[in-house]
């Protein structure tokens, strides 16, 4: 049947693995551009992402290809993105295809992330293709990385494709693996309409466009459709492919892949992860929906001085409509006013949102310290879940604190091996095992506080390995911890914004480094402001910054006005970005400064 000729896949991949790459060559071989349309990787579309070179946002492209046997394919190629923070992203693409081919790169092996998304096809029951690629390179050892696949993964790896995505080597090799080795899908067309949004995105002409993969029916223009779960109706505006830019097309059927545009106003309304049904005859069970995906880190944002609250708010609405995993609420701070309270899967996902506020939605922001979930059971036996550290009940209320724990697995060239220890140590982990994957590698396997891993642990990981250590982890469970909250008081007052839990043995180093920080960048005013971090009433750190000398100007004597100026100037300049908290203005950059530890 019609079916038989089409192919759902995915490329899931280490970062840096190749991906992009192979996903470029295939497109190209396949005949959808030329090579000049080629130029930018086009997966990759947004400046965002080519900046950090990571792929973030879900993209879908329709490829024909006319394999071996004279027939025609249509290969819906669903991009994911390739890093630990974005598992969940990864979950939702992969739900919508029958198949997913695993690239590893032959000169460095498995890694972190090619194991975490092995698991992740595998709870999707997807076919898993192997294919070796850098193998143009002369440090390339693809029978070694072979034998590590099949050891490290558990699946057979010998037939697997050695490519080049970079010269095109073999390339075709793994197109026809694609047709032979997964499965078409095998959903009825005559059933009633059960379509899976995988991702959406918001459209400023055409409203909200569910990216879909049709399970079971059809869908059209004029339809009138069912979304499961709010239980709305729509009329369908209209259906098409990507291939790969939108392509508008008459009807979708079962085993498509494509988008479907409503005039669906409410971002809100289209939600990812949702059943999209006919309205008139509906399918009696939506499919099961996705796992919701746990924020795991919080923090605040805040209104730059002059940006508008609902322009923040109508921007997150927009970010979070292709995005489940962030979440946002209301809240005040005495220190900057109003804003939101941001769920984040990590790290990574913050900064990116961050800065996504910023390039799309041009919005200036301030974002406070970012917080795990701490788990306080209060003397009075109430259980109470933390995310903003300014709530944390007072030590006399305090019966028992925990805080998350993860497993860690950290992949590294085996002469870092000590370094790594180091690290894991200074962030309070606790060893569970250490495995050699050859004579070149080892897989660490860690218990870490969550509280120590979002501050920049990626990075020290990476600075202490050359840039080779690769890590996963896991939210395991909640363990009690001797954790006591630290106060950033400026000039004698308290300001929330910088407020921080830590752990009892960190506080006093933590409070230097913060207070270091902010003498640093905060410039000198008219009067003497003193920096204090303290524990309740216990100030267990202290810094000053002197007086702002009067005679700073007038020492710029003698006709060197332009000097004069340029200090003028600069004043302004700095103005611009200054934040005032209580008496004491403070520059913008200093939340993000306070956030960097080594
Ligand atoms: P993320 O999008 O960050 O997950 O990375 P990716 O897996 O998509 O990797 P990408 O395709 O961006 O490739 C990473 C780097 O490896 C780039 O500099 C590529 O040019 C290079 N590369 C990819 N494939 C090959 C190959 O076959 N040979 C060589 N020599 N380099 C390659």
């Amino acid at each position: 049947g019609r079916q038989d000729k089409i192919r759902n896949f995915s490329i899931i991949a280490h970062i840096d693995h190749g991906k992009s790459t192979l996903a470029d060559r295939l497109i190209e071989k396949t005949g959808l551009l030329t090579n000049r349309e080629m130029k930018d990787q086009i997966l990759d579309n947004m400046e965002l992402e080519r900046e950090r070179g990571i792929t973030i946002k879900l993209q879908t492209t329709r490829l024909l290809y006319k394999a071996k046997d004279g027939e025609i394919y249509t290969l819906n190629l669903i991009d994911t993105p390739g890093h630990v923070d974005f598992t969940y992203e990864v979950s939702r693409s992969l739900a919508a295809c029958e198949g997913a081919v695993l690239v590893v790169d032959a000169t460095q092996g498995v890694e972190a992330q090619t194991l975490a998304n092995v698991h992740l096809a595998d709870e999707q029951g997807l076919e898993i293709i192997p294919v070796l690629n850098k193998v143009d390179l002369p440090s390339a050892r693809p029978d070694e990385i072979k034998a590590e696949i099949e050891d490290v993964i558990g699946i057979i790896a010998e037939d697997a494709p050695l490519v080049s995505a970079k010269t095109g080597l073999n390339v075709e090799e793994v197109l026809e693996k694609i047709v032979n080795d997964i499965p078409a899908p095998s959903g009825d067309e005559d059933k009633p309409l059960k379509a899976l949004i995988f991702d959406s995105y918001y459209d400023s002409y055409k409203g909200a466009v569910s990216i879909v993969r049709i399970i079971d029916g059809r869908v059209k223009k004029n339809d009138k459709i069912l979304l499961m779960a709010d239980n709305k109706s729509f009329e369908v505006a209209e259906v098409g492919v990507f291939s790969p830019v939108a392509t508008p097309l008459k009807e979708l059927k079962s085993g498509d892949v494509g988008y479907i545009t409503a005039a669906i106003k409410n971002v809100g309304d289209c939600k990812v992860g949702d059943t999209i049904t006919s309205f008139s005859s509906p399918t009696s069970e939506p499919l099961p929906g996705y796992k919701q995906a746990t924020p795991m880190v919080y923090c605040g944002i805040y209104p730059a001085e002059g940006e508008s609250y609902d322009e923040i708010r109508d921007a997150l609405e927009k970010l979070r409509l292709n995005d489940a995993a962030l979440t946002f609420e209301a809240e005040t701070s005495v220190a900057l006013g109003f804003g939101f309270r941001c769920g984040f899967l990590g790290l990574l996902h913050l900064e990116i949102i961050q800065q996504r506020l910023d390039r799309e939605f041009d919005l200036d922001l301030i974002a406070t310290s970012p917080s795990v979930i701490y788990k306080i059971t209060k003397t009075d036996g109430k259980v109470v879940f933390i995310q903003n550290p300014t709530n944390m009940p007072s030590v006399s209320a305090i019966e028992k604190m925990e805080e998350p724990i993860v497993d860690a697995s950290i992949f590294i060239p085996n002469e870092y091996v000590g370094n790594v220890m180091e690290l894991c140590q200074n962030r309070r982990g606790n060893m569970i095992s250490m495995d050699y994957l050859d004579e070149k590698r080892v897989k660490l396997h860690y218990e870490l506080p969550l509280n120590e891993v979002i501050y920049d642990f990626f990075d020290a990981l990476k600075s202490k390995t050359r840039g080779y250590g690769s890590l996963d982890y896991d939210f395991k469970e909640y363990r009690e911890s001797d954790l006591v909250k630290l106060e950033i008081l400026l000039n004698k007052e308290i300001i929330d914004a910088f407020c921080m839990i830590v752990h009892r043995s960190k506080s006093v180093s933590r409070g230097r480094q913060v207070c270091n920080k902010l003498r640093e960048v905060i410039p000198r005013h008219q009067f003497v402001i003193p920096i204090q971090a303290s524990i309740g009433t216990n100030v267990i750190a202290r810094e000053t910054i002197k007086a702002l000398r009067k005679d700073v100007l007038a020492k710029c004597y003698g006709g060197d006005i332009s000097r004069k100026k340029k200090l003028l100037e600069k004043q302004k300049e700095g103005k611009k970005k200054m934040r005032q908290l209580g008496s004491v203005e403070v520059p913008q950059q200093a939340f993000l400064e306070v956030l960097k530890f080594d």
